[in-house]
């Protein structure tokens, strides 16, 4: 390159870096207050190339050490303030009057524009209602032999054989979400649902290019079958005229007052929030247990303990919502890998006006990032963060410091329903089967859960 274009290009990029500053220190300016602690980067590009060419872990990391929990940057193209103390995650969640919930537009499209997580105010409390009336524990706890039923069937269909672990729990995860939206209809149209999800799931994280032959491109395509699909369910259930307890059911209640686009968007919503969080989760219990020899004892004596009470006082077999309840050592091994993995390691807000926190001035536009997995892992909240001791959980982790079902507003009113569903399959899969795991297991990937490298491959085998 000529020395003369080179001081173009130079040239340029200092006027929009000086530019840049100036806007920022305008903005700082508003209201008279500072904005946090923290480096913006290049302008336009900010720190995202920082953040993605390394573990996010060890950027946030770096940057809580060097600026507190409390610190701006700039990444995908958003100017964005990023957030470490119970505390100020708990404000943000909490006030959703000032933090409204962002994501891009490609993937509003994709999962349906009135599903519940883009919503606040009336709307969004209205679904959230008739959500959480489905997955309370007294709505749930009659699907226990149906979870159980799927939980057996994959386990079996597992067995002998070398499988990734997370398609597995994907299928088992999938199947149980299909259970709790369409109660036991579900398995008509499983594999259709089945086949139109898979396709738009390998285009959600694919680049929003809507021509034929992307990724993007089928996603859509498979995203309008799919509501094809459930308008066929919904023109079937109004012939039958019958009120059904399932998800689908209070949606098509008549005081939900829901149209069938808005019905297709949140159900296909959920299936969307209920599947890879909780599957990734089941992954990594998998590895801790396999890599904790005396904690995967401890669990396997407790699973056997219930079979064994329930065999002495002449019960029936199957599991039951109480057995559920007897399962203190294997629900601590949930608690702590949910805190260990932090699989949504952070979430996103945006200020919807400009907000004064702790002195600082976060402005209106600018992206809100709570980091859960920086809460989970900073040795003030848990001693030893990075070793895996379920016994932490005999005491009651300090408030606010373990929400890896989020808080506040938008808080998962799935997590009753994850819970039991990982506490039945693990009774099955502990007094069944032993597995031994394939492969180095020390990385961990992305997409976009946080998830062991290759999805965790592991031999499965019937007990002797
Ligand atoms: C272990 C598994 C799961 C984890 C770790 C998890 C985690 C979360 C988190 C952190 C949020 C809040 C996100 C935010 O504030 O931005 C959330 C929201 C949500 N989750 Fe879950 N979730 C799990 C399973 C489920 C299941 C099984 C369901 C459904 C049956 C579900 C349905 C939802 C819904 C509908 C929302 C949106 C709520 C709203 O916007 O008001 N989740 N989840």
């Amino acid at each position: 390159m000529e020395f003369s274009t080179m001081f173009w290009w130079f040239s340029c990029f200092l006027i929009i870096f000086l530019f840049n500053s100036l806007i920022q220190s305008f903005k700082s300016k508003r209201n008279g207050l500072p904005l946090p602690p923290g480096t913006m980067g290049w302008p336009y590009i900010g720190e995202t190339f920082q953040l993605y060419s390394q573990d996010p872990n060890v950027f946030f990391a770096n940057k809580i050490k060097r600026f507190g929990s409390i610190f701006k940057s700039h990444i995908l193209g958003c100017p964005c303030v990023m957030i470490s103390s119970p505390e100020a995650a708990k404000f943000v969640l909490n006030k959703a009057q000032l933090f409204k919930p962002t994501f891009p537009a490609s993937k509003e499209r994709m999962l349906g524009k009135q599903a519940i997580f883009f919503h606040q105010g009336e709307y969004h409390a209205n679904l959230r209602r008739l959500v959480l009336r489905t997955f309370m524990p007294e709505a749930i706890r009659n699907m226990v032999p149906n979870i159980e039923s799927i939980a057996q069937d994959c386990l079996k269909s597992w067995d002998g054989q070398l499988i990734t672990t997370f398609l597995e729990m994907k299928t088992f995860t999938f199947n149980v979400a299909l259970l709790s939206i369409f109660g036991k209809d579900e398995i008509l149209y499983r594999e259709d649902l089945k086949r139109c999800y898979y396709i738009l799931e390998r285009g959600y994280n694919s680049m929003p290019i809507n021509i034929p032959g992307t990724l993007f491109h089928k996603a859509m395509k498979a995203r309008k079958e799919l509501s094809q699909i459930l308008a066929q369910i919904l023109a079937k259930r109004r012939t039958m005229k019958t009120e059904d307890n399932d998800l689908l059911g209070s949606f098509m209640g008549k005081k939900a007052g829901l149209t069938d686009k808005q019905i297709a968007d949140n159900i296909i919503g959920v299936i969307f929030a209920a599947r890879d969080t909780t599957a990734s989760v089941l992954t990594w219990i998998v590895k801790y247990l396999g890599e904790n020899p005396s904690v995967l004892q401890a669990v396997t004596e407790e699973q056997e303990s219930i079979l064994k009470s329930k065999e002495e006082n002449g019960e029936e077999k199957g599991l039951t919502w109480e057995d559920t309840k007897k399962m203190p050592i294997t629900s601590r091994v949930i608690q702590e890998t949910l805190r260990v993995a932090s699989i949504l390691s952070f979430t996103f807000r945006e200020a919807v006006q400009d907000v004064e926190y702790e002195g600082y001035l976060i402005p209106k536009g600018w992206k809100v990032l709570p980091l859960f997995r920086n809460i989970h892992h900073s040795p003030e909240n848990f001693k030893e963060p990075e070793k895996f001791d379920p016994s932490r959980f005999e005491v009651a982790p300090k408030p606010n410091t373990f929400m890896p079902f989020g808080n506040g507003t938008h808080a998962c009113p799935g997590n009753e329903l994850a819970k039991l569903e990982m506490l039945v399959l693990l009774h099955h899969l502990t007094t069944k089967y032993r597995w031994s795991m394939v492969g180095a297991q020390n990385g961990i990937q992305y997409g976009p859960f946080a998830l062991p490298q290759n999805g965790l491959p592991i031999i499965l085998n019937p007990k002797k």
